[in-house]
């Protein structure tokens, strides 16, 4: 075994962000371009000597080879110890809870979330600091600036180690430890939540689907609902992680899992469903002929969470992403806690968390968690929704119609344009940022806009802040539209248009559809849509 310096590849066009670099696998592949940001972060947050790193990925084409490559860069960079999922597996939130329970320096996960995988497909990868969370923007804009700087990278020249097999393997000096993926996570949720009432649950008859739609989750869902809490076998489907996850796209949501949804509005529907993203970090809550929207289902968690033992104290506080709806504010007023509105991603949840300022946070795009680790955590909202459904003993469409009773109910609808030309979108953006200031006091579609602002954020814990953060269009209280780009895509643009109107006396037999029918159309007329994008109607709508 020797240390030697290789070339690294440039990255060029993608711009490693919070979310770390995601790209085509494809590129990922070349030699030396993976290699380039994991010694650039080496070099961000070393030196390496006497630490320890925490090391795993969704399962997706290309993870193996990666970790290969990265535990060999670590030994080479003087790292003590890496600790490393068995097959390379960990999921984002089990890879943050591995990083919070052993104390590691961090680590790096390898994921492109909810993008489809495969050879075609998209590769990512993310280095979480020492509190489990995404690298806040002074660490990753650093790795970026090395990232064009450098030319080398370090390695060894090493046989490859079994990932297949739990226990300690060395890599020269460095110790290279395969640990069992699920298990760090599964203690904490053990410690969260009151599994004999679930256990009691599933004892009862209660019926459930969970579809891990062949990515990361199906390992953990297998170990945790079927096998510990006694939910019947066969309860998770597509449970087995593959490297293009089966061929479809691993983001839960009602468009890409059709088949959950069509399950649970058909006949003989189980009492209950739910589904995660490549990584495991997304949800999806689904009961008996009933969609539950993120917005709602952070709402209702929020809600009813003193109901499971890690939250039985009450909890401190709830953040949410400023597109999200303003359910959760109905919410902490009632419960006489803080709402904090943060811009789009997880990372701006980070330091309210560690502040202790919030309990709760999510976001509409299916993100939901809690200070018990620092990325949001497909399994841990099931459970949450699975401990409360145990305790109250009533349908999740009871739940949530009790839910609107008592707040009102706010209507929600996430209309994205995928593929658009780049700057066409930024000009649709830039279009509407100029006539802010004329907007007030306008009508369209019969609504008239009292307030029009492009978000900014000042956090409330370290003073740093976020400009431009997307365009927020009251129609007085009750309606409100968002424009923004997506700041995740790796091909042309994507237009997200966010869609709510609050009903404080709800109907419960209205879809969100028809009442949000003339707010789609108000904002369509707002953006010039159709004249600017060419587009009549969405891609997908959520
Ligand atoms: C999307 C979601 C956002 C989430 C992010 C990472 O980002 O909208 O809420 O934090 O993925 O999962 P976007 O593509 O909108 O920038
Ligand atoms: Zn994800």
């Amino acid at each position: 075994m020797h240390l030697k310096t290789v070339s690294t590849t440039p990255i060029t066009g993608q711009k490693p962000g919070t979310s770390g670099l995601r790209a085509r696998t494809r590129t990922f592949m070349q030699p030396g371009y993976l290699e380039n940001y994991v010694q650039s972060a080496f070099d961000v947050v070393g030196p390496l000597t006497g630490k320890t790193l925490t090391l795993g990925g969704d399962g997706r084409f290309f993870n193996a080879e990666a970790i290969q490559t990265i535990l060999k860069m670590a030994a080479a960079n003087g790292a003590d110890r890496v600790v490393v999922g068995k097959d390379g597996f960990l999921s984002t939130p089990a890879a943050s809870a591995v990083i919070r329970r052993l104390g590691t320096d961090g680590g790096l996960i390898l994921s492109a979330s909810h993008n489809p995988g495969g050879r075609d497909g998209d590769f990512g990868v993310k280095y979480n600091v020492p509190n489990g969370g995404p690298a806040p923007e002074s660490v990753t804009d650093a790795v970026h600036a090395q990232t064009l700087e450098i030319t080398e990278y370090r390695t060894l020249e090493a046989p490859d180690i079994d990932l297949g097999k739990v226990g300690e393997n060395y890599l020269g000096r460095m110790v290279a430890e395969v640990i069992d993926p699920v298990a760090t996570h599964a203690e904490l949720m053990r410690e969260l939540f009151d599994f004999d009432a679930i256990r009691e649950l599933f004892a009862s008859g209660f019926r459930m689907r969970f579809d891990a739609m062949h990515a990361i989750t199906g390992p953990y869902a297998k170990t945790i609902l079927e096998e510990e809490l006694g939910a019947s076998e066969g309860t998770v489907v597509n449970a087995l992680p593959l490297p293009d996850f089966g061929g479809g796209h691993p983001d839960p949501n009602p468009v890409h899992a059709a088949p959950l949804m069509a399950e649970l509005f058909g006949p003989n529907a189980p009492d209950f469903g739910a589904a995660s993203d490549g990584d495991g970090d997304r949800n999806m809550i689904v009961g008996r002929g009933c969609y539950v929207t993120p917005s709602d289902s952070l709402a209702v968690l929020a809600a009813n969470a003193h109901l499971a033992p890690g939250y039985a104290a009450g909890i401190k506080g709830i953040a949410r992403s400023m597109p999200t709806s303003r359910a959760a504010n109905r919410v902490a007023d009632r419960l006489g806690i803080p709402c904090f509105e943060t811009p789009t991603g997880w990372k701006f949840f980070g330091t309210l968390l560690d502040a202790g300022l919030v309990t709760l946070c999510g976001e509409e795009s299916a993100g939901t968690g809690s200070n018990h680790v620092r990325e949001k955590d497909g399994l841990w909202a099931v459970l949450l929704w699975l401990n409360i459904l145990a305790v109250r003993r009533k349908g999740v469409a009871e739940i949530l119609s009790e839910h609107w009773a008592l707040h009102g109910r706010d209507h929600y609808s996430r209309h994205d344009y995928e593929g658009i030309d780049a700057d066409a979108a930024e000009r649709l953006m830039d279009g509407l940022r100029d006539e802010l200031p004329r907007l007030p006091g306008q009508e369209v579609e019969g609504l008239t806009i009292t307030m029009a602002d492009d978000f900014s954020y000042s956090d409330p814990v370290d003073g740093s802040t976020a400009e431009r953060q997307g365009i927020r269009i009251m129609f007085g209280e009750t309606v409100r539209v968002v424009f923004r780009l997506s700041g995740t895509g790796t091909v042309g643009a994507t237009l997200r248009v966010y869609l709510e109107q609050f009903d404080p006396d709800p109907d419960v037999r209205h879809g969100e559809c028809e009442v949000l029918d003339r707010v789609a159309r108000a904002a369509g007329a707002l953006a010039g849509i159709h004249e600017r994008l060419g587009r009549r109607s969405p891609d997908v709508r959520t």
